[in-house]
Protein backbone atom coordinates (compact mmCIF):
# COMPACT_ATOMS: atom_id res chain seq x y z
CA UNK A 1 0.00 0.00 0.00
CA UNK A 2 1.24 3.20 -0.70
CA UNK A 3 1.39 6.60 1.04
CA UNK A 4 -2.06 7.50 0.31
CA UNK A 5 -3.53 4.54 0.68
CA UNK A 6 -2.40 4.22 3.83
CA UNK A 7 -3.44 7.51 5.14
CA UNK A 8 -6.87 6.39 3.52
CA UNK A 9 -7.03 3.22 5.65
CA UNK A 10 -5.88 4.92 8.92
CA UNK A 11 -8.40 7.68 8.07
CA UNK A 12 -11.69 4.76 7.80
CA UNK A 13 -10.63 3.11 10.66
CA UNK A 14 -10.19 6.55 12.42
CA UNK A 15 -13.84 7.42 10.95
CA UNK A 16 -15.12 4.31 12.19
CA UNK A 17 -13.74 4.04 15.29
CA UNK A 18 -15.54 7.43 16.08
CA UNK A 19 -18.71 5.97 15.48
CA UNK A 20 -18.26 3.83 18.37
CA UNK A 21 -18.57 6.85 20.23
CA UNK A 22 -22.26 6.43 19.41
CA UNK A 23 -22.07 2.95 21.95
CA UNK A 24 -19.96 4.49 23.98
CA UNK A 25 -22.99 7.67 24.66
CA UNK A 26 -25.15 5.57 26.29
CA UNK A 27 -22.51 3.62 29.07
CA UNK A 28 -20.15 6.08 29.24
CA UNK A 29 -19.57 9.54 30.81
CA UNK A 30 -19.02 12.96 28.69
CA UNK A 31 -15.92 12.97 30.33
CA UNK A 32 -14.49 9.32 28.62
CA UNK A 33 -15.79 10.31 25.38
CA UNK A 34 -14.11 13.64 24.90
CA UNK A 35 -11.06 11.85 26.51
CA UNK A 36 -11.18 8.90 23.81
CA UNK A 37 -12.31 10.76 21.05
CA UNK A 38 -8.79 13.19 21.98
CA UNK A 39 -6.78 9.78 21.89
CA UNK A 40 -8.41 8.88 18.73
CA UNK A 41 -7.96 11.89 16.82
CA UNK A 42 -4.35 12.90 18.19
CA UNK A 43 -2.73 9.57 19.68
CA UNK A 44 -1.72 8.96 23.23
CA UNK A 45 -2.17 11.48 25.39
CA UNK A 46 0.30 12.99 28.30
CA UNK A 47 -0.66 12.01 32.42
CA UNK A 48 -0.62 15.86 32.73
CA UNK A 49 -3.39 16.25 30.09
CA UNK A 50 -5.35 13.49 31.33
CA UNK A 51 -5.16 14.88 34.59
CA UNK A 52 -5.89 18.47 33.74
CA UNK A 53 -8.85 17.44 31.87
CA UNK A 54 -10.12 14.98 34.44
CA UNK A 55 -10.10 17.69 37.36
CA UNK A 56 -10.72 21.12 35.80
CA UNK A 57 -12.42 20.68 32.83
CA UNK A 58 -14.91 23.39 32.92
CA UNK A 59 -17.87 21.48 32.35
CA UNK A 60 -17.40 17.66 33.23
CA UNK A 61 -14.88 18.18 35.68
CA UNK A 62 -13.98 16.44 38.84
CA UNK A 63 -13.76 19.95 40.80
CA UNK A 64 -15.85 22.10 38.60
CA UNK A 65 -18.98 20.09 38.90
CA UNK A 66 -19.52 18.68 42.61
CA UNK A 67 -18.56 18.83 46.30
CA UNK A 68 -16.23 16.13 46.70
CA UNK A 69 -14.77 16.50 50.18
CA UNK A 70 -16.35 15.58 53.54
CA UNK A 71 -17.34 11.95 55.04
CA UNK A 72 -19.84 12.07 52.13
CA UNK A 73 -17.20 12.92 49.21
CA UNK A 74 -13.75 11.36 47.93
CA UNK A 75 -11.37 12.62 51.11
CA UNK A 76 -11.17 14.33 53.82
CA UNK A 77 -8.71 17.04 54.69
CA UNK A 78 -7.43 18.44 57.95
CA UNK A 79 -9.20 21.46 58.19
CA UNK A 80 -12.13 19.55 57.34
CA UNK A 81 -11.36 17.37 60.37
CA UNK A 82 -9.97 19.78 63.25
CA UNK A 83 -10.70 23.30 64.04
CA UNK A 84 -7.63 22.83 65.84
CA UNK A 85 -5.65 22.92 61.98
CA UNK A 86 -6.72 26.14 60.83
CA UNK A 87 -7.15 27.96 64.12
CA UNK A 88 -2.73 27.40 64.54
CA UNK A 89 -2.20 28.65 60.87
CA UNK A 90 -4.02 31.76 61.88
CA UNK A 91 -1.67 32.08 65.05
CA UNK A 92 1.06 31.41 62.74
CA UNK A 93 -0.16 33.85 60.48
CA UNK A 94 -0.35 36.85 62.97
CA UNK A 95 2.92 36.05 64.65
CA UNK A 96 4.78 36.12 61.48
CA UNK A 97 2.57 38.83 59.69
CA UNK A 98 3.06 41.20 63.27
CA UNK A 99 7.07 41.10 63.22
CA UNK A 100 7.28 42.36 59.46
CA UNK A 101 4.53 44.59 59.24
CA UNK A 102 1.70 46.70 60.88
CA UNK A 103 0.30 47.36 57.31
CA UNK A 104 -3.01 45.69 56.12
CA UNK A 105 -2.96 42.64 54.54
CA UNK A 106 -4.27 40.64 51.45
CA UNK A 107 -4.85 37.16 52.83
CA UNK A 108 -4.77 34.82 50.04
CA UNK A 109 -5.83 30.69 49.72
CA UNK A 110 -5.21 28.85 46.61
CA UNK A 111 -8.06 25.92 46.01
CA UNK A 112 -9.69 26.40 49.21
CA UNK A 113 -12.27 23.85 48.83
CA UNK A 114 -15.25 23.91 51.16
CA UNK A 115 -13.91 27.39 52.54
CA UNK A 116 -13.35 25.60 55.84
CA UNK A 117 -9.48 26.84 57.03
CA UNK A 118 -10.45 30.05 55.69
CA UNK A 119 -13.42 30.39 57.81
CA UNK A 120 -11.11 29.13 60.98
CA UNK A 121 -8.58 31.71 60.19
CA UNK A 122 -11.24 34.60 60.17
CA UNK A 123 -12.26 33.23 63.50
CA UNK A 124 -9.16 33.89 65.31
CA UNK A 125 -8.54 37.40 63.61
CA UNK A 126 -11.79 38.33 64.79
CA UNK A 127 -11.12 37.30 67.94
CA UNK A 128 -7.98 39.40 68.19
CA UNK A 129 -9.71 42.44 66.51
CA UNK A 130 -7.86 42.39 63.46
CA UNK A 131 -10.92 41.77 60.65
CA UNK A 132 -10.12 45.15 59.81
CA UNK A 133 -7.03 44.82 58.96
CA UNK A 134 -7.22 41.94 55.97
CA UNK A 135 -9.00 41.43 52.94
CA UNK A 136 -9.31 37.68 51.68
CA UNK A 137 -8.62 36.37 47.95
CA UNK A 138 -9.94 33.02 46.87
CA UNK A 139 -8.12 31.42 43.89
CA UNK A 140 -10.49 28.88 42.73
CA UNK A 141 -11.58 27.16 39.70
CA UNK A 142 -14.52 25.39 40.40
CA UNK A 143 -17.57 27.57 40.53
CA UNK A 144 -19.53 24.63 42.37
CA UNK A 145 -17.35 24.95 45.33
CA UNK A 146 -16.46 28.98 45.50
CA UNK A 147 -20.31 28.86 45.62
CA UNK A 148 -19.69 26.93 48.95
CA UNK A 149 -17.08 28.57 50.16
CA UNK A 150 -18.99 32.18 49.48
CA UNK A 151 -22.53 30.73 51.54
CA UNK A 152 -19.95 29.54 54.43
CA UNK A 153 -17.74 32.57 54.26
CA UNK A 154 -20.24 35.47 53.54
CA UNK A 155 -23.34 36.97 54.94
CA UNK A 156 -23.80 38.42 50.73
CA UNK A 157 -22.07 37.73 47.70
CA UNK A 158 -22.91 37.46 43.97
CA UNK A 159 -20.85 36.52 40.78
CA UNK A 160 -18.93 39.54 39.12
CA UNK A 161 -21.39 39.84 35.93
CA UNK A 162 -23.53 42.60 36.72
CA UNK A 163 -21.74 46.35 35.72
CA UNK A 164 -22.13 47.69 39.12
CA UNK A 165 -19.54 44.68 39.84
CA UNK A 166 -17.04 45.31 37.21
CA UNK A 167 -13.95 46.70 38.22
CA UNK A 168 -11.24 47.56 35.71
CA UNK A 169 -8.43 46.76 37.87
CA UNK A 170 -9.42 43.40 38.86
CA UNK A 171 -10.44 40.13 37.60
CA UNK A 172 -12.53 38.68 40.38
CA UNK A 173 -15.58 36.38 39.46
CA UNK A 174 -17.18 36.53 42.46
CA UNK A 175 -17.27 38.80 45.53
CA UNK A 176 -18.76 39.35 49.13
CA UNK A 177 -18.64 40.56 52.25
CA UNK A 178 -18.21 37.99 55.78
CA UNK A 179 -20.37 38.41 58.40
CA UNK A 180 -17.69 40.21 60.11
CA UNK A 181 -17.37 42.89 57.26
CA UNK A 182 -13.87 41.21 55.61
CA UNK A 183 -14.20 41.83 51.86
CA UNK A 184 -13.52 38.91 49.65
CA UNK A 185 -12.82 38.16 45.65
CA UNK A 186 -12.77 35.32 44.23
CA UNK A 187 -10.54 34.12 40.94
CA UNK A 188 -9.94 31.72 38.55
CA UNK A 189 -6.46 31.96 38.60
CA UNK A 190 -3.39 33.13 41.05
CA UNK A 191 -2.27 35.40 38.23
CA UNK A 192 -4.92 37.89 38.42
CA UNK A 193 -4.63 38.36 42.58
CA UNK A 194 -3.89 42.12 42.91
CA UNK A 195 -0.34 42.69 43.32
CA UNK A 196 -0.22 44.16 47.12
CA UNK A 197 1.92 42.73 50.29
CA UNK A 198 0.16 39.27 50.75
CA UNK A 199 0.03 36.29 52.69
CA UNK A 200 -0.64 32.89 50.70
CA UNK A 201 -1.64 29.70 52.19
CA UNK A 202 -1.67 26.58 49.93
CA UNK A 203 -3.05 23.66 51.49
CA UNK A 204 -3.63 20.51 49.22
CA UNK A 205 -3.10 23.00 46.25
CA UNK A 206 -0.19 21.78 44.56
CA UNK A 207 -0.83 17.78 44.57
CA UNK A 208 -3.58 18.65 42.30
CA UNK A 209 -2.15 19.84 39.32
CA UNK A 210 -0.99 18.06 36.26
CA UNK A 211 1.87 16.09 36.34
CA UNK A 212 4.41 14.69 33.35
CA UNK A 213 5.47 10.96 34.25
CA UNK A 214 8.64 9.57 33.17
CA UNK A 215 10.36 6.02 32.71
CA UNK A 216 14.09 4.99 32.33
CA UNK A 217 14.27 1.97 30.05
CA UNK A 218 16.70 0.34 28.11
CA UNK A 219 16.78 2.72 25.44
CA UNK A 220 16.49 5.70 27.92
CA UNK A 221 13.58 7.64 29.29
CA UNK A 222 10.51 7.40 27.63
CA UNK A 223 7.15 9.23 28.94
CA UNK A 224 4.07 7.30 30.69
CA UNK A 225 0.99 8.15 28.09
CA UNK A 226 -2.48 7.05 28.25
CA UNK A 227 -3.71 5.14 24.80
CA UNK A 228 -7.06 3.61 24.98
CA UNK A 229 -7.06 -0.43 25.28
CA UNK A 230 -8.43 -2.41 21.60
CA UNK A 231 -7.91 -5.99 22.42
CA UNK A 232 -10.55 -6.57 25.26
CA UNK A 233 -14.16 -6.66 24.41
CA UNK A 234 -14.43 -3.51 26.82
CA UNK A 235 -12.34 -0.43 25.69
CA UNK A 236 -10.97 1.64 28.39
CA UNK A 237 -7.60 3.52 28.93
CA UNK A 238 -4.46 2.22 30.01
CA UNK A 239 -0.74 3.24 30.21
CA UNK A 240 1.89 2.93 27.24
CA UNK A 241 5.34 3.98 27.11
CA UNK A 242 6.46 6.64 24.25
CA UNK A 243 8.09 4.93 21.53
CA UNK A 244 10.93 7.87 21.48
CA UNK A 245 11.99 10.11 23.74
CA UNK A 246 8.68 13.18 24.07
CA UNK A 247 9.56 16.59 24.20
CA UNK A 248 9.13 16.62 27.46
CA UNK A 249 11.65 14.02 28.55
CA UNK A 250 13.47 16.63 26.84
CA UNK A 251 12.64 19.95 28.56
CA UNK A 252 11.95 18.38 32.31
CA UNK A 253 14.32 15.55 32.58
CA UNK A 254 17.85 16.13 34.34
CA UNK A 255 21.17 14.44 33.29
CA UNK A 256 21.53 14.18 36.87
CA UNK A 257 18.20 11.99 37.40
CA UNK A 258 18.99 8.97 39.41
CA UNK A 259 15.65 7.41 39.93
CA UNK A 260 13.81 4.98 37.52
CA UNK A 261 10.75 6.26 37.60
CA UNK A 262 9.62 10.48 37.67
CA UNK A 263 7.01 12.42 38.48
CA UNK A 264 7.34 16.16 37.65
CA UNK A 265 4.61 18.93 37.58
CA UNK A 266 5.66 21.93 35.14
CA UNK A 267 2.74 23.56 36.25
CA UNK A 268 3.74 23.51 39.84
CA UNK A 269 7.08 25.07 38.74
CA UNK A 270 5.33 27.79 36.70
CA UNK A 271 3.08 28.83 39.64
CA UNK A 272 5.48 28.52 42.12
CA UNK A 273 7.42 31.25 39.95
CA UNK A 274 4.66 33.49 39.83
CA UNK A 275 4.50 33.39 43.63
CA UNK A 276 8.54 33.66 44.25
CA UNK A 277 8.40 36.90 42.01
CA UNK A 278 5.19 37.81 43.61
CA UNK A 279 6.43 37.98 47.39
CA UNK A 280 10.21 39.30 45.64
CA UNK A 281 8.32 42.44 44.18
CA UNK A 282 5.31 42.71 46.45
CA UNK A 283 6.33 41.66 49.73
CA UNK A 284 4.57 38.75 52.11
CA UNK A 285 5.27 35.01 52.72
CA UNK A 286 3.64 32.07 51.80
CA UNK A 287 2.80 28.36 53.20
CA UNK A 288 2.50 25.86 51.65
CA UNK A 289 1.40 22.17 53.51
CA UNK A 290 0.52 19.11 51.51
CA UNK A 291 1.66 15.39 50.87
CA UNK A 292 4.93 15.45 49.42
CA UNK A 293 8.62 14.40 49.31
CA UNK A 294 11.94 15.99 48.29
CA UNK A 295 12.54 14.14 45.31
CA UNK A 296 13.28 10.67 46.58
CA UNK A 297 9.54 9.35 45.49
CA UNK A 298 9.07 7.61 42.42
CA UNK A 299 5.44 6.25 41.44
CA UNK A 300 2.62 8.04 43.49
CA UNK A 301 0.25 9.47 40.99
CA UNK A 302 -3.33 8.16 42.34
CA UNK A 303 -6.76 8.29 42.95
CA UNK A 304 -9.71 8.26 45.91
CA UNK A 305 -12.91 7.36 45.37
CA UNK A 306 -15.25 6.92 48.28
CA UNK A 307 -12.08 7.73 50.98
CA UNK A 308 -10.50 4.43 49.14
CA UNK A 309 -7.92 4.11 46.79
CA UNK A 310 -9.45 4.01 43.06
CA UNK A 311 -7.42 2.87 39.70
CA UNK A 312 -6.83 6.56 38.34
CA UNK A 313 -7.94 5.32 34.51
CA UNK A 314 -11.52 3.98 35.77
CA UNK A 315 -14.33 6.08 35.25
CA UNK A 316 -12.53 9.52 35.28
CA UNK A 317 -14.54 12.44 36.56
CA UNK A 318 -15.68 10.44 39.31
CA UNK A 319 -12.57 10.04 41.52
CA UNK A 320 -9.89 12.67 43.02
CA UNK A 321 -6.55 12.42 41.05
CA UNK A 322 -3.38 12.68 42.69
CA UNK A 323 0.32 12.83 43.18
CA UNK A 324 3.13 13.70 46.05
CA UNK A 325 4.35 17.04 45.74
CA UNK A 326 8.48 17.59 44.77
CA UNK A 327 9.41 20.61 47.78
CA UNK A 328 12.61 20.41 46.29
CA UNK A 329 11.69 21.50 43.03
CA UNK A 330 9.26 24.23 44.76
CA UNK A 331 12.35 25.08 46.87
CA UNK A 332 14.78 25.39 43.99
CA UNK A 333 12.58 27.79 42.17
CA UNK A 334 11.52 29.82 45.19
CA UNK A 335 15.33 30.83 46.18
CA UNK A 336 16.45 30.91 42.37
CA UNK A 337 18.08 34.64 42.23
CA UNK A 338 17.89 34.92 45.71
CA UNK A 339 14.45 36.12 45.31
CA UNK A 340 13.04 34.16 48.90
CA UNK A 341 14.49 32.22 51.78
CA UNK A 342 12.59 28.72 52.62
CA UNK A 343 12.26 27.54 55.45
CA UNK A 344 10.83 23.24 55.49
CA UNK A 345 9.69 21.03 54.30
CA UNK A 346 9.12 20.11 58.03
CA UNK A 347 6.15 17.21 58.75
CA UNK A 348 2.45 18.45 59.88
CA UNK A 349 3.48 16.79 63.08
CA UNK A 350 6.46 19.02 63.91
CA UNK A 351 5.09 22.31 62.73
CA UNK A 352 1.97 22.06 64.46
CA UNK A 353 3.48 20.82 67.93
CA UNK A 354 6.24 23.66 67.89
CA UNK A 355 3.13 26.60 67.03
CA UNK A 356 1.13 25.30 70.13
CA UNK A 357 -1.20 22.75 68.94
CA UNK A 358 -0.97 21.01 72.78
CA UNK A 359 -1.38 24.05 74.58
CA UNK A 360 -4.39 25.01 72.12
CA UNK A 361 -5.79 21.14 72.57
CA UNK A 362 -5.81 21.67 76.23
CA UNK A 363 -7.54 24.90 76.20
CA UNK A 364 -10.55 23.79 74.48
CA UNK A 365 -10.28 20.53 76.03
CA UNK A 366 -11.79 23.02 79.20
CA UNK A 367 -14.99 23.72 77.77
CA UNK A 368 -16.29 21.11 75.79
CA UNK A 369 -18.49 18.25 76.68
CA UNK A 370 -17.10 14.44 76.86
CA UNK A 371 -18.86 13.99 73.42
CA UNK A 372 -16.99 17.05 72.08
CA UNK A 373 -13.86 15.79 74.34
CA UNK A 374 -13.47 12.94 72.01
CA UNK A 375 -14.15 14.30 68.61
CA UNK A 376 -11.77 17.26 69.91
CA UNK A 377 -9.28 14.59 70.10
CA UNK A 378 -9.73 12.06 67.38
CA UNK A 379 -9.48 14.98 64.99
CA UNK A 380 -6.16 16.15 67.01
CA UNK A 381 -4.71 12.33 66.36
CA UNK A 382 -5.74 12.29 62.99
CA UNK A 383 -3.68 15.41 62.25
CA UNK A 384 -0.92 15.03 63.82
CA UNK A 385 -0.09 11.46 64.42
CA UNK A 386 2.61 9.70 62.74
CA UNK A 387 1.07 6.93 61.24
CA UNK A 388 -2.14 9.65 59.82
CA UNK A 389 -1.50 12.89 58.56
CA UNK A 390 1.15 13.84 60.99
CA UNK A 391 4.39 12.64 58.91
CA UNK A 392 3.25 12.28 55.24
CA UNK A 393 1.89 16.01 54.95
CA UNK A 394 4.55 18.50 55.02
CA UNK A 395 4.82 22.16 55.31
CA UNK A 396 6.93 24.49 54.18
CA UNK A 397 7.05 28.44 54.31
CA UNK A 398 8.43 31.27 51.78
CA UNK A 399 9.81 34.65 52.56
CA UNK A 400 11.24 37.12 50.84
CA UNK A 401 15.26 36.81 50.58
CA UNK A 402 15.35 40.56 52.05
CA UNK A 403 14.18 39.44 55.20
CA UNK A 404 17.15 36.49 55.50
CA UNK A 405 18.87 38.94 58.71
CA UNK A 406 15.61 39.74 60.10
CA UNK A 407 14.64 36.27 60.85
CA UNK A 408 17.46 34.98 61.49
CA UNK A 409 17.19 37.02 65.07
CA UNK A 410 13.21 36.39 64.94
CA UNK A 411 13.01 32.82 63.74
CA UNK A 412 9.89 31.82 61.98
CA UNK A 413 7.90 29.96 64.25
CA UNK A 414 7.35 26.25 63.48
CA UNK A 415 10.57 24.91 61.57
CA UNK A 416 12.60 23.94 64.20
CA UNK A 417 14.49 20.70 64.32
CA UNK A 418 12.22 17.89 63.19
CA UNK A 419 14.01 16.25 66.69
CA UNK A 420 12.84 18.56 68.74
CA UNK A 421 8.51 17.80 68.43
CA UNK A 422 7.74 14.49 70.25
C1 LIG B 1 -7.82 18.77 47.31
S1 LIG B 1 -8.85 20.16 47.30
C2 LIG B 1 -8.25 20.96 48.81
C3 LIG B 1 -9.28 21.83 49.45
C4 LIG B 1 -8.86 22.58 50.71
N1 LIG B 1 -7.63 23.29 50.56
C5 LIG B 1 -8.80 21.66 51.89
O1 LIG B 1 -7.68 21.34 52.29
O2 LIG B 1 -9.84 21.26 52.41
C6 LIG B 1 -8.15 21.12 46.00
C7 LIG B 1 -8.75 22.50 45.80
O3 LIG B 1 -8.03 23.21 44.79
C8 LIG B 1 -8.94 23.63 43.75
N2 LIG B 1 -8.18 23.58 42.50
C9 LIG B 1 -7.67 22.49 41.90
N3 LIG B 1 -6.98 22.82 40.81
C10 LIG B 1 -7.02 24.17 40.72
C11 LIG B 1 -6.47 25.12 39.81
N4 LIG B 1 -5.75 24.75 38.76
N5 LIG B 1 -6.71 26.43 40.04
C12 LIG B 1 -7.45 26.83 41.10
N6 LIG B 1 -8.01 25.97 42.00
C13 LIG B 1 -7.80 24.66 41.80
C14 LIG B 1 -10.08 22.65 43.84
O4 LIG B 1 -11.24 23.09 43.23
C15 LIG B 1 -10.20 22.50 45.37
O5 LIG B 1 -10.84 23.61 45.95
Amino acid sequence: MNRNGRQQYKHRIFVRRLCTLDYLDKNKSTLYRQLYAKILACGPITVADYMKEVLTHPTAGYYTTKDILGQKGDFTTSPEISQLFGEIIAIWIINEWRKISKESIQLVELGPGRGTLMNDILRVFKKLNLSNKISVHLVEISPVLSAIQAKKLCAESNDNNSDSFKDEENAFYRRGITKDGVKAYWYYSVYDVPRKFSIFVAHEFFDALPIHKFQKTDKGWREVLIDIIQDTKEERFQYVLSRMPTPACKVYLSPREKRDHVEISPQCSVMMDHLSQFLYECGGFALVIDYGHEREKTDTFRAFCQHKLHDPLLKPGTADLTADVDFLSMKEVAEKDDRLITFGPVTQRTFLQNTGIDLRLKIILQNATDTQKQHIQSGYHMITDKDKMGDCFKVLSLFPFILKDHLKKWPVAGFEDETEAK
